[in-house]
């Protein structure tokens, strides 16, 4: 039997509740039908955004949205997206499927999107094409609150109050489709754009984001931290706040890109590729980690993941550039697991969007026209929401062994063990065995018998189970029974390719 020791009287530092975050890009179906369908759809909605999809996020929590991109942010050109939607510029979204963008979700919409969802917001800056002044503008759009030519513009087009800002990505990926550049001359262009960011009198400060390495790029962490960062010089403090970092586990690619693997049709040791892939997260955030820490000892600087999780082929049928995927048990094992690694690394990790939001990628929802189902991650995000702003507790898994094999062994059990304000601990664990469940005993070192079990939830299948619109409750939360009060302390039987949550409470 497995032992999860935790100590409840180390507390470990706060979860950032944006850990939980996600991502929405112009992209495919996530925007346009996911997110957004117009005032006048026949699909119901509240200013155009649809409401069982803006219910089920706040059910789920929805801590930070990140948009507009992605490789969309360093092409788009905000201003094409405010006034009246009549007038707005029509163009190709050149990056995904080649459709024509109308623009009709832009700035506003955005924001009153996170107003019916009442989370904060990401909103990622275009540095690849865009100029320093259209950034800058940007910002003062939305967030000055005095007579400037950009308030007085947004106040035209019909908001007078400034919105908030929380955070602002300076450029995505611009080792890559962001404009293809060096290290060292993203960062010098990253403390001139960063400088116009301003924070107008009397508003919550921006969280500038600089954008970080792609997978292992370990050189890009260093370089852009030499040129961007040095603890010893204070004026060079408050250039960034956060530092990106981009890892997708991509099932079975070998030399090959385009050669994913399908989402739902793939064998045991592809399964196990894939969540040892994943599970390379944590070397990622422990070795980016190591670079930052020689420039930032104090952890000053966040590591924002902004985009993980899996990519696979293409549903069959689907276009390419959509990046349409289905979602198995399997994404909620890789779900399951990162939230876990993240919520263990909570002092440096600050915040992680998974990719992406509906329709794309490992997303928490999939819609056909009017239909919407909730697909196993989100039954994850949902699970695991009691971590938001709840201290990390100290914990340590012994005796639960490992899954697969050769290059493909990684631990059968992660785990991650946090307190709320009000005292309640949440357990969170995953058992990565296809076959074999796992016996595994709580024990806690202070006032263990104290404590009662509040509530338990769990998802579990075989690891292609997945729900589709004919069957929407294949994989769906559950109430986990299989947990009970021993002398020695709570005994948890974990079935074979699950998710489980446990809330214990005295
Ligand atoms: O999430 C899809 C794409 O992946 C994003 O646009 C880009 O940033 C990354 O390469």
């Amino acid at each position: 039997m497995a032992k999860l020791v935790i100590n409840n009287e180390a507390k470990k530092g706060t979860i950032a509740p944006e850990i939980y975050g996600h991502f929405s890009e112009h992209l495919g179906r996530c925007i346009y039908e996911g997110l957004y369908v117009g005032e006048d759809s026949d699909i119901p909605n509240v200013n155009g955004m649809r409401t069982d999809v803006v219910e089920a996020l706040k059910e789920m929590k929805i801590p930070v949205l990140r948009w507009p991109g992605g490789c969309f942010a360093d092409e788009y050109h905000w201003m094409d997206g405010i006034g009246p939607k009549e007038n707005r510029k029509k163009m190709i979204n050149t990056h995904w499927g080649g459709v024509v963008e109308d623009n009709s979700f832009g700035t506003h919409e955005f924001f009153e999107l996170c107003r019916q969802l009442g989370c904060k917001t990401y909103i990622n800056g275009n540095l690849g094409s865009g100029t320093v002044r259209e950034m800058s503008e940007w910002v003062e759009y939305m967030t000055f609150n005095g007579v400037s030519p950009m308030a007085d513009l947004r106040k035209e087009n019909g908001h007078e109050e400034p919105w908030v800002v929380d955070y602002f990505g300076v450029g995505n990926e611009n080792w890559g489709c962001g404009g293809n550049m060096r290290p060292q001359h993203y960062a010098d262009e990253y403390r001139r754009y960063q400088t116009y960011v301003r924070d107008y009198a009397g508003n919550k400060p921006i969280s500038k984001i600089c954008c970080g390495a792609n997978v292992d790029d370990y050189a890009w962490t260093k370089g852009v931290l030499e040129t961007c960062f040095d603890h010893t010089e204070p004026r060079f403090h408050g250039l960034m706040d956060g530092l990106s970092l981009h890892y997708y586990t991509l099932p079975e690619v070998e030399d090959d890109w385009n050669k994913k693997g399908s989402a739902t049709d793939f064998t045991e040791e592809i399964f196990y590729q894939t969540l040892k892939r994943s599970y390379y997260m944590e070397e990622l955030i422990n070795r980016h980690g190591a670079i930052m820490d020689e420039f930032d000892p104090e952890k000053k600087i966040g590591m924002i993941v902004d985009e993980w999780g899996i990519w696979t082929d293409v549903e069959p049928g689907t276009n390419p550039g959509f990046l349409y995927q289905q979602n198995t048990m399997r994404d909620a094992l890789v779900a399951g697991m990162n939230l876990n690694i993240f919520n263990k690394h909570c002092d440096r990790v600050k915040m992680a969007c998974i990719a992406q939001l509906i329709n794309v990628l490992q997303s928490v929802m999939l819609t056909d026209g009017e239909k919407m189902i909730k697909t196993p991650t989100y039954h994850v995000f949902h699970m695991y929401r009691y971590h938001q702003g709840a201290q990390l507790l100290a914990s340590e898994l012994l005796d639960a062994g490992t899954v697969g094999s050769g290059k493909n062994e990684l631990p059968k059990v992660f785990e991650s063990v946090s307190e709320d304000a009000d005292g309640v601990i949440t357990v969170t664990l995953t058992n990565n065995s296809l076959e074999a469940g796992e016996s595994v005993e709580l024990v806690l070192t202070k006032d263990a018998a104290a404590y009662e079990v509040a509530e338990a939830t769990y998802v579990a299948g075989t690891m292609n189970a997945h729900n589709t619109f004919d069957a929407p409750e294949v994989v769906v939360e559950q109430q986990f029974d299989a947990v009970t009060k021993t002398a020695d302390g709570i005994r948890v039987e974990l079935p074979a390719c699950s998710v489980v949550s446990i809330r214990l409470k005295k």
